[in-house]
C-alpha cells in the first residue's frame, strides 16, 4: 500500500472521471482530474489503440485504467468458459424473446446475418484467465498511474505487479465487507460505490456507505462514487470523509461523450426516477437508464436475465444491432430502436439538464464545492 496514493498519482483536483470513451478520459485529465478509461467493454485491439491515443493527448498528466477483472481469475488456468460454450448455454426462450423484440421495435438484421466483430458478439466479456491476461498486459505496458478493479478484489499477483511498476491500485466496493477485502489485499484506494450510482451497484445509499467504509478501512483512503454531479455533492462527499469523488454519469451528456445522440437527448430530459437497478444488462444488478430495453426484461411475462456472463453473451449481438440502428440521425427515443437503446446511468442524471463539456463540469464542480463549504460555514457561524 502506498503512503499517499494521491500525491503518487499527482492530479491537481480530486475528481476522478470514469468513462468507456477515450475523449472523456483525456478531457478529464487535461482539466486537472484523473480520467479513468473503462476497458471492460473494448477488445484488446481497441484498448491498445485508445491507450496510445490517450497518452498522446494527456502527455505526462495522470490517467487510469479500469478493468472488469473476473473474480474467478485466480486459479482459472483451466481456461474458464469459452465463447462457444457460453453461446451453447443460452436457452432458446431467451433468443426467441430477443428475436421477437427486434421485430417489435423494427431493429434491422445484422449486415451479413452475423456481427462482424467476435468480441462484440460475445458481449464484451472475458471468459478465461488468458483473455484477462491480455488486458492486464496492456495496462502494465501503459503509462497509466492507476489500475482499478471494477468487480471484485484484485488478485494478489495483480496488486504486486502494479505496485512493482509504481501504479496505484483501486477497487470499487458497494458494501463494507468488499472494502475490507480490498484493503486486506493491499489496494491503495477504495471507491465506495453507492446505490444511486450508474453501473453495478449495491443496495446502500452514499450518505451511509461512504462514512461506513471510511471508518472500516482507515487509514486507506476512500473516494465517494454515486450521485455526484455538482459541487454541493462533492462537498458532502468530502464531509463524509472521502478524499475525493469518482463520477460516471455526469460525463455521459458532455460534448466529448460518444453516447448515441438519441440516448444523450433522452438522458438530459430524464428525471432522477428514470433509472432502474436491474439485471437486464449484465445479469448482475446494475443501474440503467429506464429505456424500453429495461422495461422489456422487467416484464413478468418475459424471461429472467441469465446469470453473468451468459446474459452479456446472449444480448451482445442484439445490442450491437440496436445501437447501429439507433445511431441513425432520424432515430427518436419514443419508438423503434432509439426507444430500446440501453445505457448505464445513475440517479444523478436528474441534475444533468443540458449538454456541457468535461472541463465545464469540473470547473462548476470545484467552484460549487468551495461555495458549498463557505455556505455551511456561514450557516454555522450564524448560530
Ligand atoms: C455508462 C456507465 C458505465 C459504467 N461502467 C463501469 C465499468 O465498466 N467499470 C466500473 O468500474 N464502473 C463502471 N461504471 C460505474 C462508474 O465507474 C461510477 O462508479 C459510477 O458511475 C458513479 O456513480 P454516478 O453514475 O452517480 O456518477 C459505469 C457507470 C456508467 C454510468
Amino acid at each position: 500500500m502506498s503512503d499517499d496514493p494521491f500525491s503518487q498519482i499527482g492530479m491537481a483536483t480530486p475528481i476522478f472521471g470514469f468513462s468507456h470513451c477515450r475523449d472523456v478520459v483525456a478531457a478529464v485529465s487535461k482539466a486537472g482530474g484523473v480520467g479513468v478509461y473503462g476497458a471492460g467493454l473494448h477488445s484488446d485491439e481497441q484498448i491498445a489503440i485508445d491507450l496510445k491515443w490517450i497518452e498522446e493527448q494527456v502527455g505526462n498528466l495522470p490517467y487510469g485504467i479500469d478493468l472488469l477483472m473476473p473474480s474467478k481469475y485466480v486459479g482459472s488456468e483451466s481456461g474458464g468458459l469459452s465463447g462457444t460454450q457460453a453461446k451453447a448455454a443460452i436457452p432458446s426462450e431467451v433468443t426467441d424473446f430477443l428475436d421477437d423484440m427486434m421485430v417489435r421495435y423494427q431493429v434491422p438484421d445484422a449486415v451479413g446475418g452475423e456481427p462482424e466483430d467476435e468480441f462484440t458478439a460475445l458481449g464484451g466479456q472475458r471468459y478465461s484467465a488468458a483473455q484477462a491476461q491480455g488486458i492486464l498486459d496492456l495496462a502494465f505496458a501503459s503509462k497509466a498511474k492507476l489500475l482499478v478493479s471494477a468487480l471484485g478484489t484484485p488478485p494478489a499477483e495483480v496488486v504486486a505487479r502494479a505496485h512493482a511498476r509504481g501504479m496505484i491500485v483501486a477497487a470499487l466496493a458497494g458494501a463494507v465487507k468488499h472494502a475490507l477485502r480490498h484493503a486486506a489485499a493491499g489496494v491503495d484506494i477504495v471507491i465506495a460505490q453507492s446505490y444511486e450510482a450508474g453501473g453495478h451497484t449495491g443496495e446502500i445509499g452514499g450518505m451511509v456507505l461512504t462514512p461506513l467504509i471510511v471508518d472500516a478501512i482507515a487509514p486507506v483512503p476512500v473516494l465517494a462514487a454515486g450521485g455526484i454531479a455538482d459541487g454541493r455533492q462533492m462537498a458532502a462527499a468530502l464531509a463524509l470523509g472521502a478524499k475525493g469523488v469518482w463520477c460516471g454519469s455526469v460525463w455521459l451528456a458532455t460534448a466529448e461523450s460518444d453516447l448515441l445522440p438519441v440516448v444523450k437527448r433522452r438522458l438530459v430530459e430524464s428525471a432522477a426516477e428514470d433509472t432502474k437497478r436491474t439485471r437486464a444488462m449484465t445479469g448482475k444488478p446494475s443501474r440503467l437508464l429506464r429505456t424500453a430495453w429495461v422495461d422489456e426484461w422487467e416484464r413478468s411475462d418475459t424471461p429472467d436475465p441469465l446469470p453473468n456472463p451468459l446474459h452479456a453473451v446472449a444480448i451482445g449481438p442484439y445490442v450491437t444491432r440496436i445501437e447501429k440502428a439507433a445511431a441513425s440521425p432520424s432515430a427518436t427515443y419514443d419508438r423503434g430502436p432509439g426507444a430500446l437503446a440501453p445505457t448505464a446511468a445513475g440517479q444523478v442524471i436528474g441534475l444533468v439538464t443540458e449538454e456541457s463539456s468535461c472541463r465545464q463540469v469540473m470547473m462548476t464542480m470545484m467552484t460549487g464545492c468551495v461555495d458549498a463549504v463557505d455556505a455551511v460555514q456561514e450557516l454555522l457561524e450564524a448560530q
